[in-house]
């Protein structure tokens, strides 16, 4: 009897990766080098637990272009792009031209105007490279997703994770872990202080602070100070050394942004108010210390234990919408 021959099947080019958001303590905010995607600055970051970006890549024989889905939404061109470009990359180094089909959750508290593009590019860096065979150490890794957006390579890892300023020339950089979720036991406060998308993104807000504003040599001079102080706080455990600093690192970068033309202002009265809570509870003896990011939200930094009292004091603070508490949480995890 003849043996039909089967065609060998091929392995399904396809794989999903889950990844965290994070918050700098010590910030980011300027680049040296806008091709390569390189930090002006350092910059040390705790990676949030239950603030999820769900990506799923598959690489499909034949398809004219790459396709986003995201939150459910057909992806605008210039999502698209951001993706192509870092999907381009990974192609090239696994030799394999097929486009790809893209969809990418934000399993975020609902309405938390957080969605990052942090978790997202550590997600689809982990991903597509899995998808495609490659198998990249955690450096290596961070490096593809810092290209895309540098505060990317920071959520490859879990807990504290650092990402060293770039210097002009240099082609590769990654972010490295300080130390484990489960190294200290503090908590994120979320103060959400209002709805929708932020004016101005990141990527256009450091660039322009970086070539109009007065204030941003100052800020990359003085930026490595701070974050060694952050830095040796994190190690110490030592909240009194960490808040202080970490708050100085938040209104200097953000007043580079108030200093530019046109200036860049994320504060809303809310986001004030909620400063001013932070600065009320620490008057009373609770150590407590607010950052904010390229938008209007105050994130309070605290003990676990202090937690519940941090959160009900900013939740009857006047025009804050609502608050979400995350503790450290891990690095990027490729699943099934
Ligand atoms: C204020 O990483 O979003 O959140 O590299 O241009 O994508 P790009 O910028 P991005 O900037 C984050 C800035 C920040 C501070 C921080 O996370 O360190």
């Amino acid at each position: 009897m003849k043996r039909k021959t089967r065609p060998k099947a091929r392995p399904r080019m396809r794989a999903r990766a889950i990844a965290r958001a994070n918050i700098a303590l010590s910030k980011y905010w300027g680049k040296v080098d806008t091709t390569y995607n390189l930090p002006a600055v350092p910059s040390l970051s705790l990676t949030l637990d239950g603030l999820v970006t769900d990506t799923t890549v598959e690489f499909v024989e034949g398809l004219a272009e790459d396709r986003l889905e995201l939150d459910g939404r057909a992806a605008s061109p210039k999502e698209t792009k951001r993706v192509t470009t870092m999907l381009d990359r990974v192609r090239a180094s696994a030799g394999v031209p097929f486009k790809a089909l893209v969809t990418s959750v934000n399993k975020f508290p609902t309405a938390s105007g957080l969605a990052s593009s942090a978790s997202g590019f550590a997600a689809l860096a982990a991903a597509s490279t899995a998808a495609l065979g490659l198998d990249y150490p955690e450096a290596k890794l961070s490096n593809l997703a810092r290209w895309s957006s540098a505060s990317a390579g920071r959520s490859i890892f879990g807990g504290f994770a650092e990402l060293p300023a770039g210097k002009p020339g240099q082609k590769t950089l990654s972010a490295k872990p300080v130390a484990d979720a489960d190294h200290w036991d503090v908590r994120i406060v979320v103060a959400v202080t209002a709805q929708g998308p932020k004016d101005v993104g990141s990527t256009e807000g450091m660039e322009r602070s970086r070539s109009t504003s007065p204030f941003y040599d100052a800020w990359v001079e003085r930026a490595p100070g701070i974050h060694a102080t952050v830095k040796r706080g994190v190690k110490k455990r030592d909240l009194d050394a960490v808040g202080p600093a970490m708050e100085q690192s938040t209104f200097a970068f953000h007043s580079c942004g108030l200093t530019a033309i046109p200036p860049i202002v994320y504060f809303q009265p809310a986001t004030l108010a909620a400063l001013a809570t932070v600065r009320r509870l620490r008057d009373a003896g609770i150590p407590v210390y607010a950052t904010m990011d390229a938008g209007p939200h105050v994130k309070a930094l605290c003990l676990a234990a202090d937690a519940p009292k941090v959160k009900r004091a900013l939740e009857k603070t006047e025009g804050v919408l609502r608050t979400i508490v995350a503790k450290p949480g891990p690095g990027v995890e490729v699943r099934a």
